[in-house]
């Protein structure tokens, strides 16, 4: 028969184990947000604009849209929260356009979002 004692030992390096684990995880995180301040480049947000929704919006400081159903990207501050606006993109809110020329489904993915508010950013002021 096993002595009971054995079990002590078992379960306290097991939590050990655990803490590391737990440990080693917080700190990933907070390296990553120490690397990347402000992950969104507004460089690439200007690039993805042109490619993917200039051919609808001004996207642009000045300009109309091609497509007059669809407001100039420099507007969409004055009526979002430009962070609000990751949220929604990102959740796919406002993929649902009407009109003759629908916003198309598009999906960005998460570093795509960040880039097109930082991009959306520089038009604000
Ligand atoms: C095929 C045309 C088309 C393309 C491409 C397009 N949009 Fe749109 N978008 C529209 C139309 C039309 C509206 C206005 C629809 C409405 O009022 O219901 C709109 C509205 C929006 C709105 C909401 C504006 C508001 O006042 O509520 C946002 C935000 C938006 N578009 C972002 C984008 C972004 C970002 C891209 C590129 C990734 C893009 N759109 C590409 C047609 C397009």
């Amino acid at each position: 028969m096993r002595s009971p004692d054995a079990v002590g030992p078992a379960l306290i390096r097991f939590a050990a184990v655990a803490a590391i684990a737990t440990a080693s995880i917080a700190a990933c995180a907070q390296m990553d947000e120490a690397a990347y301040p402000e992950p969104g480049d507004p460089g690439r947000g200007a690039k993805l604009v042109q490619e993917r929704c200039s051919s609808c919006h001004a996207v642009g400081r000045e300009g109309r849209s091609p497509y007059p159903a669809a407001p100039p990207l420099r507007t969409l501050h004055k009526k979002y929260d430009v962070e609000g606006l990751a949220e929604a993109f990102a959740e796919g809110i406002l993929v649902h356009h009407k009109g003759e020329k629908p916003m198309p489904e598009f999906v960005l993915t998460p570093e795509e979002i960040d880039d097109l508010i930082a991009y959306l950013r520089t038009l604000e002021d």
